[in-house]
């Protein structure tokens, strides 16, 4: 009797019960799951990312008009702890006229870092782009022109990373020395002037000798299409570029929403650190056009999902992967300012095609790609070997 009274309520309760235990584990599911240590708790990104790997911005200090310590208050700023000169620190702004500095726009940025306790990324020393002309006036043989080259190299590696030495942790020392379908971008006013891609480990070595305890990178783009990224190993092999002080490859990141796949980035950090190279990534930034796509115009509102999602992917990808990361840098910190509202379709534009690559908008409001790689699942840990 008592048990079959037990036994009827349970039966009366189970359909209840068994209910909300379902109702229970969906809401554990549907609110644990993305739940996370995020800005609702105060953090910003830099905090969130601490057991990750430092998170930067390439910003400008007014070497081409835009400032941004005037454009973004400190409240944004601060959501970084690791600034990149977006051009304040090549060839073309440091030095326009031979022998005459202008230090004014990379010592602003270096102060601003160290003033708000960050770290600072160095780029870029030797580039086939934004380099002055005068840096490869030599005349004769190709000897004679190699000589006039190294010269001014080491003069102005010495200068630039001697200033710096302890203040900047890392140099792109090499920017973009490989083409994209063969081997060593041979039409680079460096290798012209010096008949061969020897100009590479020149470069390492002074600024090796500038900064014994600098971090020296490789720094590219494509390196997720696997012949790219082989050629770089094969570069280093063939260079021995380890011995000339190199210590990293640096994954620029310029990508859009569907190229490429984790798993093609997946491989190319893996393929860096099994051989013995720090990695960082770069200049990350998530073109919402195809690159094809030159007359494509969206508005925001049309991509901002797909964005959120492709953003969410990629650092779940980077936080699986952050002990072999040491540096994930974005191309810029808002969409007000970025490179790839002018260029598209292959070349520079005058005129803008607005683009929204970046995780604050152009009122400087956080996106939804914000809070995309802000919220993960809280105690997953994917720490540092
Ligand atoms: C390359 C360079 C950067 C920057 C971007 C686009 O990736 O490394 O310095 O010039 O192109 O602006």
């Amino acid at each position: 009797m008592f048990w079959r009274s037990i036994k009827n309520s349970l039966r009366r309760v189970f359909p209840v019960l068994s209910g909300c235990v379902v109702l229970l584990l969906a809401g554990c599911v549907s609110s644990g799951v993305e739940t996370a240590v995020q800005e609702g708790e105060g953090l910003l990104l830099k905090d969130i990312y601490k057991d990750f790997f430092p998170i930067g911005a390439a910003v400008a200090a007014g070497e081409t008009g835009f400032d941004s310590f005037q454009s973004y208050p400190k409240r944004i700023l601060g959501e970084f702890n690791s600034l990149t000169a977006e051009n304040a620190m090549k060839p073309s702004v440091l030095q326009p006229t031979r022998g005459r500095f202008a230090w004014k726009y990379a010592d602003r940025i270096v102060q601003y870092a160290e003033d708000n306790n960050m770290k600072v990324r160095g780029h870029t020393l030797v580039w086939h782009n934004q380099t002055p002309q005068w840096m490869f006036l030599g005349k004769g043989t190709q000897e004679e022109r190699k000589a006039f080259a190294r010269k001014e190299m080491k003069a102005y590696i010495s200068a630039v990373v001697g200033r710096y030495s302890g203040r900047i942790y890392c140099w792109d020392v090499v920017n973009e020395a490989l083409s994209e379908g063969g081997w060593y971008r041979v039409e680079s006013p460096w290798y012209q002037a010096y008949g061969d891609q020897s100009y590479i480990q020149d470069a390492f070595d002074f600024a090796r000798q500038a900064d014994p305890d600098c971090r020296l990178f490789y720094n590219d783009y494509n390196l997720v299409y696997p012949h790219k990224r082989e050629m770089v190993i094969e570069m280093i092999e063939e260079l021995d570029l380890k011995s000339h002080g190199l210590t990293g490859v640096g994954i620029q990141a310029h990508w859009n929403l569907t190229w490429p796949t984790i798993e093609e980035i997946e491989k190319t950090i893996d393929l860096f650190y099994s051989h013995g190279l720090e990695v960082q990534i770069t200049e990350l930034d998530i073109n919402c056009y195809d690159w094809s796509d030159e007359n494509a115009v969206l508005p925001y509102s049309e991509v901002e999902q797909a964005l959120a999602d492709r953003y969410r992917a990629i650092f779940d990808c980077f936080r699986r992967n952050s002990h072999k990361l040491s540096g994930v840098t974005f191309w810029g910190v808002a969409d007000d300012h970025t490179w790839l509202d002018h260029f598209y379709g292959g070349a520079w534009h005058e005129k803008v095609r607005k683009n929204y690559p970046l995780l604050f908008g152009i009122s400087q409001e956080k996106k939804k790609s914000y809070h995309a790689i802000t919220r993960f699942q809280k105690g997953k840990k994917f720490h540092k070997e």
